[in-house]
């Protein structure tokens, strides 16, 4: 499996991407068949949930970067590459799924990409996208960047754009029992047996007991 790639930031290295450990974990527990990914970037990620879930759906608006990552990925039939704003295309992709999936939303802009017209975060529309999706109360949706919802942003980014945590957990409580929590700065969403998932996951990872919102006694 991939080892979790790093990239440099004015704070130090921190991870890149999709944390394989984090995903397996889920994986292992949920047997998830079809990964829907948002922002493609290099396919870094798909590549991941390919060799995980088997396959992936992945959008991604910028079109350089779309057909650079449609011809390093189009030997594989089963990633399907999407040129397009997420909360565009995103409901075609869900109407054409009859069960539930393993979501990466991570369409986020950063200060390597050029500069988005509309939005540097579409998270919010992507959320009440899959809230009326059938299948999303069995599904899980692993959002990157948790922590530029809780914390001042750097000056390149709007912050009017970027919602705040309060915003995204309320957005993402798809069902009654939805739970979620922030491990390895992604915030993971999904039904309430994914804390069983994380039982034992901070021995291995070394990272911390995971909190979980919305935990039902
Ligand atoms: C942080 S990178 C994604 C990294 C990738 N998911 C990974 O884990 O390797 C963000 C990507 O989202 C794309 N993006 C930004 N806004 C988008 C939108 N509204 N819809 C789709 N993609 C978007 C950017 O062009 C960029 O390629």
């Amino acid at each position: 499996m991939n080892e979790h790639p790093t990239v440099g930031t004015p704070g130090g290295q921190r991870p890149w991407g999709l944390p394989p450990s984090l995903a397996s974990t889920v994986q292992r527990y949920f047997h998830y068949q079809v990964a829907v990914e948002t922002g493609t970037y290099k396919g870094t990620s798909t590549r991941l949930l390919r060799e995980l879930v088997g396959r992936v759906y992945t959008i991604e608006s910028n079109l350089a970067l779309y057909e650079n990552a449609r011809r390093a990925l189009a030997s594989d039939p089963d990633v399907q590459v999407f040129l397009g704003s997420s909360p565009a295309v995103l409901p075609s992709i869900l109407n054409s799924l009859n069960s539930c999936a393993l979501f990466w939303l991570d369409a986020h802009w950063f200060p390597e990409i050029p500069a988005a017209d509309d939005s540097q975060c579409p998270l919010l529309e992507e959320l009440s996208i899959l809230a009326c999706w059938p299948f999303i109360g069995d599904s899980c949706v692993l959002i990157d960047d948790a922590r530029m919802f809780s914390r001042p942003l750097e000056e390149c980014y709007r912050a009017g754009y970027w919602p705040a945590l309060h915003e995204v957990i309320a957005a993402s409580r798809f069902t009654p029992s939805t739970v979620s929590a922030i491990v390895d700065d992604v915030i993971v969403v999904g039904p309430s047996t994914l804390t069983l998932a994380f039982s034992d996951y901070s021995k291995p990872t070394g990272a911390q007991s995971v909190v979980w919102n919305n935990v039902q006694k």
